[in-house]
């Protein structure tokens, strides 16, 4: 199964405490959302990740904002089971590829997208969605790049989602804002499921 199929929404999570990670990671899976992306911006993702990936099997926990080979490799260590990048470099994409997880890696023009298409990535993620582009882009691009599927990322809420679902070329999209507050369990729960009826 495609990753971009999981969920219509990606919630992209920034853990300063990995104590937070499971009651988080739980909290997501009850309201109907099983994939979590843990950005690897904290000193507690690596522990995050391999807290959820041991002790929540109903969820798919993999890591983001992969920008450097080191990451990719951690993160594979720690159990992530996918890797997402904000761009694309050779090495972070090379390290990314050989861990042998699913890679969503990230593009915000025409020339990235090809490239990564030419690499054998239908599936890309769109960042910064909002500040690209947006719908537009996404619109304008589907006549030309019609084997290309996204996950657009940032700024995107609760509000815009759905605009941005309705599009062909769009299989899910991510966003904090699920997770703005990742210690408030009933406010996440109520969130992923408001975000997983869609
Ligand atoms: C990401 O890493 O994908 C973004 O920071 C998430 O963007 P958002 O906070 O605007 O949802």
């Amino acid at each position: 199964m495609s990753l971009l199929d999981l969920s219509p929404v990606v919630p992209v999570v920034v853990l300063e405490d990995a104590a937070d990670a499971v009651p988080l990671a739980l909290a997501l899976v009850r309201g109907g959302v099983r994939i979590i992306e843990v950005t690897l911006r904290t000193p507690a993702a690596l522990e995050s990740i391999r807290r959820i990936a041991a002790e929540v099997p109903d969820a798919v926990v993999g890591a983001g904002t992969v920008t450097a080979p080191e990451h990719a490799v951690a993160a594979a260590e720690a159990g992530a089971r996918f890797l997402v990048t904000p761009g694309t470099t050779e090495r972070v994409l090379g390290a990314a590829a050989d861990t042998g997880l699913p890679v969503l890696p990230g593009a915000a023009t025409v020339s990235e997208a090809m490239r990564l298409a030419e690499l054998g990535y239908a599936e890309l993620k769109f960042f910064p969605a909002e500040a690209s582009g947006g719908i537009g882009f996404l619109k304008s691009i589907a006549g030309p790049l019609p084997g290309l599927r996204f996950c657009p990322t940032g700024g995107i809420s609760a509000t815009t989602a759905p605009a941005y679902l309705a599009l062909p070329n769009v299989g899910c999209v991510g966003g904090s804002w699920l997770t703005a507050n990742p210690t408030d369990l009933a406010g996440v729960e109520r969130l992923a499921r408001e975000a997983s009826a869609r």
